[in-house]
């Protein structure tokens, strides 16, 4: 493991334990040096005929109006900065909340002007395989207005926070506890996101 992957992993950690373990979400801006999530961004320009619109549920059904992005899977032995970060980051849950977390799986998304995607839960009714999930937005200049926010509920239905997806913006939440939706927004709107697992692959 990288020392400067380690270490980044290790505040990240720091900061968001005590939020995980009071509330189960935390935020966190500029988790990672700007450069790893280049890396990244990358992607998007030269993958670009690569993203394919995501289908939701077990019919793995396309349905825009209710999940509008753009995806495109990343490879697990993906070499770069932020694939060892979140490795490191993997192994800091696991030592500090007895997780158990085998692996994690991402992809990068876009979503067009006026995409959003309803409100819903990360893990199939009845199945948790998914712990952790996590988000980093990776959108230069985002402005107030443009929209594009992700709400987190509580169980009732309270928006319990409202994140923007703004450059190097990171989010984490018990993936089977919060049912979350991204709002539309007015301009391409790009982000990572993942989730920490249970299980292996079968
Ligand atoms: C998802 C998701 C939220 C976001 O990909 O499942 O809910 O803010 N994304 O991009
Ligand atoms: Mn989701």
């Amino acid at each position: 493991m990288d020392k400067m992957q380690a270490e980044t992993a290790a505040i990240t950690a720091d900061y968001v334990e005590p939020l995980l373990l009071t509330q189960g979400w935390a935020v966190i801006r500029d988790a990672v040096p700007s450069e790893w999530l280049q890396e990244l961004a990358a992607d998007f320009s030269k993958h670009r005929h690569e993203f394919k619109a995501a289908a939701i549920g077990k019919g793995r059904e396309l349905n825009p109006d209710t999940r509008g992005d753009l995806t495109m899977w990343l490879e697990e032995t993906d070499p770069r900065n932020i694939f060892s970060y979140l490795e490191c980051l993997q192994q800091e849950f696991n030592r500090r909340f007895f997780w158990g977390l085998k692996r994690f799986e991402c992809h990068l998304a876009i979503y067009p002007p006026g995409g959003g995607y309803e409100r819903h839960i990360d893990n199939p009714h009845g199945q948790n395989p998914r712990k952790l999930t996590f988000l980093a937005y990776m959108n230069e200049n985002w402005a107030t207005g443009d929209g594009g926010e992700l709400q987190i509920f509580s169980d009732d239905g309270l928006v319990l926070t409202e994140v923007e997806p703004r450059w190097n913006n990171w989010c984490f939440f018990l993936s089977e506890n919060f049912p979350h939706q991204v709002l539309p927004s007015t301009k391409d709107r790009q982000s990572l996101s993942g989730w920490f697992r249970h299980d292996l692959h079968i």
